[in-house]
C-alpha cells in the first residue's frame, strides 16, 4: 500500500530542525547534545524497535524530537516532556505526518522521562524511555563531564552522584535494553566504586 505521507521528507525536516536547535547558541545544554543525545537515542530506539518488532517511524521521530522543547527554550525543561509533546504536533502535522501517528508519538514523548510517573501505552513509548536511559551508558565520557565540567563536583562527591544517577537509569532500562549494555553498566560501576571506596 502506498503511504500518503513522505516518511524520509519528514524525517529529514525534524531533523535538521533539531539539529539546528541543538547548535544553536540559546540551547543551554550545548551543540553536543545533537552528537551525544539526540543521535544516540535515536539509533538505541531503531535497534530495540526492530528487536521488538515496533513502528520504527514512531521510534524515530519521536526520539528525535523527545527532548526538543528543552533545547529550544531552557525555561520548558522542567515541563519538557509536555511542552515537547506539544511542539511535536505541530511541528508533525505541519509536514503531513499523518494525525495517527503524531498522537502516538506525542504519547512517547510524554512519557519519555525516568524521574515522572510513566504510564507507558505503548512498546514504542517504553522503548524510547529505555533508549532514554541507555544514552547514559553508551555515553559515559559525556556523564563525566556533567558530573565534573558541567556540576563541578569532587572526584568522590562526584563518583557518588553520578553513581546514584546511573543506578536510577539502569532501572528504568527494559531487560533488552539492558544486554545491550551491560557491559558499560559494569565498567562504570567498577570505575565509580574504585573513586569512592579506593582499590582493594
Ligand atoms: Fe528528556
Ligand atoms: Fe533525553
Amino acid at each position: 500500500m502506498r503511504k500518503n505521507y513522505d516518511y524520509q521528507k519528514i524525517k529529514n525536516e525534524v531533523g535538521n530542525l533539531v539539529k539546528k536547535a541543538c547548535y544553536s547558541e540559546d540551547n543551554k545544554f550545548g551543540e553536543d547534545a545533537w552528537d551525544y543525545h539526540i543521535l544516540i537515542v535515536a539509533k538505541r530506539s531503531l535497534v530495540l524497535g526492530k528487536k521488538l518488532k515496533a513502528d520504527l517511524e514512531v521510534l524515530e521521530l519521536a526520539a528525535l524530537l523527545h527532548d526538543y522543547a528543552s533545547i529550544v527554550d531552557y525555561k520548558f525543561f522542567k515541563e519538557h516532556h509536555i511542552h515537547g509533546a506539544q511542539l511535536a504536533e505541530e511541528i508533525l502535522l505541519d509536514l503531513n505526518c499523518p494525525r495517527e501517528k503524531t498522537e502516538h508519538i506525542k504519547e512517547c514523548i510524554l512519557n519519555h522521562r525516568g524521574s515522572r510517573e510513566r504510564n507507558h501505552k505503548s512498546v514504542e513509548s517504553e522503548i524510547l524511555a529505555s533508549a532514554d536511559a541507555m544514552s547514559h551508558f553508551s555515553e559515559l565520557a559525556d556523564m563525566f563531564y556533567l558530573t565534573y565540567g558541567v556540576h563541578k563536583l569532587k572526584t568522590k562527591e562526584g563518583a557518588i552522584w553520578l553513581k546514584n544517577k546511573l543506578e536510577k537509569s539502569w532501572n528504568k532500562i527494559m531487560p533488552e535494553g539492558r544486554k545491550l549494555v551491560q557491559e558499560d553498566y559494569d565498567i562504570a560501576m567498577k570505575i565509580l566504586d574504585q573513586a569512592i571506596n579506593g582499590i582493594k
